[in-house]
């Protein structure tokens, strides 16, 4: 087992949602470890989502692009291990503005892992997604299936994916891909199902189902997504490797939005079919046997306590997400939705 108790991280993208749960575990489970942040804070950045941290001597946030070489460099040199979150995420936005995915998925990724080869850098985990397999309509895909992305977020995340393969394969880089399935839990952006859905829910507006609501997604709960970081960060002997990170959990839409209409007692009326998501991917489906085997971890998070859990968050929490709905995500919202 790899020693990381007193080693330095740097999480990039660790005001967004899963990176602030990774920051947070990550002093939970190494009280000797320092994490420093690098965010750019756009607009799913969140300094909220770290307020907790404020004066905690192991913890540093610098406000910054993972495209600024400038930047990344004297962090990645300070670092022993980079864990790379930062992205665009929304496959929505992606279908408006694909520039800025390429960008931070692709050429984001190529900074910092220059960085990292510069500076000789322990251990680079790239967090990539099981979108890059495409929609799954057989078997669940393991890590050796084809990477057939259908839209620019998962392409661009795609490009990331392999680029840092990449810096194993030709610079013997200690670099891990990590590819996990759909996360639900407290702090998601409310552009996302789960949190718009419970926030509009809340309100008693309409939850915008694209289409016919059948498409399937596998999903697990961000604290076991960080777990298996965990896991997969305290093994010896995986550099090169990709593994993928499932909650063996297929649910539909129509399936998570009844789970969060009954766990709120509101009703089905609420639910509004609307214009499908161009190229919408029909199933994400992926195995995760190799994680399970090589590292031992287990997801602790049972779906339907986590939803209800996660629901219950959202109800009381809600100046964290009226903060993030007001403003620029209204005229985001109307325009999107029309509703
Ligand atoms: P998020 O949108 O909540 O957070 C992304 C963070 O990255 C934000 O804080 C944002 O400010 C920051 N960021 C964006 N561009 C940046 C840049 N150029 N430089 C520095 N910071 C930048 O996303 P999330 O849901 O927490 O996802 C985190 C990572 O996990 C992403 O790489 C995503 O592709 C991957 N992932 C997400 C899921 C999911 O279900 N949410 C599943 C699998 C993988
Ligand atoms: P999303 O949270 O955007 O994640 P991803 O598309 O990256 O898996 O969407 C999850 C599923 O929910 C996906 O099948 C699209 C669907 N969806 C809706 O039906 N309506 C919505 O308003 C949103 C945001 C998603």
């Amino acid at each position: 087992m790899a020693d990381v108790s007193r080693a330095r991280f740097l999480v990039t993208g660790g005001a967004g949602f899963i990176g602030s749960h990774f920051v947070h575990d990550t002093l939970r489970r190494y009280p000797e470890a320092r994490v420093t942040v690098l965010d750019k804070l756009t607009y799913a950045g969140n300094l909220d989502n770290l307020a907790e941290l404020k004066g905690d001597s192991r913890f540093a946030f610098v406000r910054g692009d993972i495209c600024d070489r400038e930047i990344v460099r004297p962090l990645v040199g300070e670092s022993d291990i980079v864990v790379n979150f930062a992205a665009e995420t929304h496959v929505d936005r992606a279908i408006g503005d694909p520039g800025s995915f390429v960008q931070t998925d692709v050429y984001g990724a190529y900074i910092l892992l220059e960085a990292a080869r510069e500076a000789k850098t322990s251990r680079f985990l790239q967090i990539s997604t099981d979108e890059v397999y495409g929609e799954i309509l057989g078997d669940a895909a393991n890590e050796e299936a084809p990477l057939l992305p259908r839209n620019p977020y998962s392409a661009s995340k795609a490009g990331g994916d392999r680029l840092a393969y990449s810096y194993h394969a030709t610079y013997g880089m200690p670099v891990i891909v990590t590819r996990c399935s759909n996360n639900y839990g407290p702090r998601q952006h409310p552009e996302k199902l789960v949190p718009l859905f419970v926030t509009n829910a809340l309100d008693d507006a309409p939850l915008p189902v694209y289409g016919t609501g059948t498409n399937l997604r596998d999903w697990i709960h961000v604290r076991d997504h960080v777990s298996a970081l965990h896991a997969i960060i305290e093994t010896d002997g995986l550099d090169g490797h990709a593994f993928n990170i499932a909650g063996r959990n297929e649910k539909s839409v129509l399936e998570i939005t009844g789970g969060i209409l009954d766990a709120l007692g509101k009703p089905r009326d609420l639910v509004r079919h609307v214009k499908d998501r161009p190229g919408h991917d029909r199933r994400y489906a992926i195995d995760d046997s190799k994680l399970r085997r090589m590292t031992g971890w287990k997801p602790a998070h049972p779906f339907e306590s986590g939803l209800r859990e996660t629901v219950l968050w959202y109800r009381e929490n809600r100046d964290w997400w009226e903060k993030v709905k007001s403003g620029v995500f209204q005229d985001y919202y109307r325009k999107h939705y029309g509703l």
